[in-house]
């Protein structure tokens, strides 16, 4: 089938790259010329496991094209997949601008009869108001040309995107159209295995199951963060409570881990959203503005942590290690480093940095005060004291006696959890972690 994303980002580059290599012919259109230009030469602009040699496997296949010629990309697909950013606003709306901007470009461009798919995460009611776009283009143009709109939510997750879209847990499809159902099927056929199968719903309803999905993950990281408090004021260890929920089955063991808080383009941009959506309807969404709350108060922990151990900041050392929102990603959108790093620096730390794939964005990001290691030895050069923020593997089981040779003093402050109090205790850190 010929396929068009609108938008190459995480999302529309992803899930394009598959969709051809499954065989069909895909063209990821995007307003970022540079961004075009570096795909066309095979140069990808995200860091994601697998996805580098599916570009470049299906871009000298021929079924895989990146341009931005919206009239041609339109023109000649026959399943349009919007793609593009739904980013917050100041009060936490989601941003459809891009959105809407694309149906406008389908309204303008489209000749023949259209799937239209939301793929970005978009309210509901979404579907309704790209219809109504399209429509009104059409009549500009003096035109009837059928079309259909779908939602179809995007469940990648950054980092194992690739491997998310190639088996997912579930395909979302809602529409009322016969047509759409028919197409869309053969489309997913190849990933949908029997198992798992395709849910066919309205478009309301799909377009609620994303935001209702990251809210849930993002209140379960909330509550878990909520009771590492508890944890530190009594003695009790976090990570041995969520292993005693996860064993419950009602309950499951995933999401349950305490940290620094949750970051990345979706967790805190899409509770903020639904919580708005709530209101707008004219009910207070005490839970999920309390579950956004909650969350920037714990990337905010870290810092008043380790200052019970260094109470003067000014001119002290910190190596950070970690600046994605998670591991396997380069993303640092709302990562709970831009909170720490902006506290740091406004007390006059000195800052030495490093992760393993998320460096380019981060200097983009902080273009003062950071300096930026080549490895994590190197970042921890001189520290007094270490954070982590992100559980990269590498970090799981360094040589401490090396760590200490090159820090000037032992403190650790661990946003993941990932080593062992007891262990760094012995092996003569200050060592505090997340609710233990
Ligand atoms: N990143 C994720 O893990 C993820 C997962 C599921 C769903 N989503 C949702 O998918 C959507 C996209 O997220 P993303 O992370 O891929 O965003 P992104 O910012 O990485 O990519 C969006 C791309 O769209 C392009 N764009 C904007 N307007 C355009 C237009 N009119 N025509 C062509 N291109 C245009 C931008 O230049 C950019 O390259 C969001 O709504 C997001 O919430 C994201």
């Amino acid at each position: 089938m010929k396929l068009l994303a609108i938008g190459s980002g995480y999302v529309g580059l992803v899930s394009g790259t598959c969709f051809a290599d499954l065989g069909n012919d895909v063209v990821c259109l995007d307003i970022d010329k540079k961004k075009v230009e570096s795909l066309n030469n095979g140069i990808i602009p995200i860091y994601e496991s697998g996805l580098k040699e599916l570009v470049e496997r299906n871009l000298k296949l021929g079924r895989l094209k990146f341009t931005t010629d919206a009239e041609k990309a339109i023109k000649e697909a026959e399943i349009i997949f919007i793609c593009v950013g739904t980013p917050p606003k100041s009060n936490g709306e989601a941003d459809m601008s891009y959105v809407y901007k694309a149906a406008e470009s389908i309204g303008k461009y489209m000749n023949s009869y259209k799937i239209v798919i939301t793929k970005s995460t978009v309210p509901v009611g979404t579907a309704e108001k790209i219809k109504r776009i399209i429509r009104a283009e059409l009549k500009k143009r003096n035109k009837k040309i059928g079309f259909d709109v779908v939602s179809n939510p995007e469940f990648l997750r950054e980092g194992a995107a690739v491997k998310d879209f190639q088996n997912p847990d579930r395909i979302i499809i809602g529409t009322s159209s016969e047509k759409a159902k028919e197409i869309l099927t053969k489309l997913y056929k190849p990933i949908s295995r029997a198992t798992k199968p395709i849910m066919f719903t309205t478009e309301k309803n799909a377009e609620l199951v994303k935001y209702a999905s990251n809210a849930m993950l993002a209140t379960r990281i909330s509550f878990m963060n909520e009771l590492s408090h508890l944890c530190e004021e009594i003695g009790a260890d976090i990570k041995a409570v969520a292993k005693g929920m996860g064993l419950d089955t009602r309950i499951g063991s995933r999401f349950l881990q305490a940290g620094c808080g949750y970051g990345g383009s979706c967790f805190p941009k899409d509770v903020k959203a639904i919580a708005q959506i709530l209101e707008q309807y004219g009910f207070t969404s005490n839970l999920l503005r309390t579950v956004d709350y909650i969350n920037e108060r714990q990337k905010r922990s870290l810092v008043p942590k380790l200052k019970r151990f260094l109470p003067k900041l000014e001119d002290k050392t910190i190596a950070i290690l970690g600046l994605s929102f998670k591991p396997r990603t380069d993303d640092i959108r709302e990562a709970p480093c831009i909170t720490v790093i902006d506290q740091l620096l406004k007390e006059y730390a000195k800052i030495r940095a490093y992760d393993p794939e998320a460096m380019d964005n981060a200097k983009k990001f902080f273009r003062k005060g950071v300096f930026f290691a080549k490895t994590a030895y190197e970042a921890l050069e001189g520290a007094d004291a270490l954070i982590i923020l992100t559980e990269w593997d590498e970090f799981r089981e360094p040589d401490f006696e090396k760590i200490k040779q090159l820090m000037k003093q032992h403190i650790i402050i661990d946003g993941r959890n990932i080593y062992d109090p007891s262990e760094m205790k012995k092996l003569g850190f200050k060592y505090f972690g997340v609710g233990r």
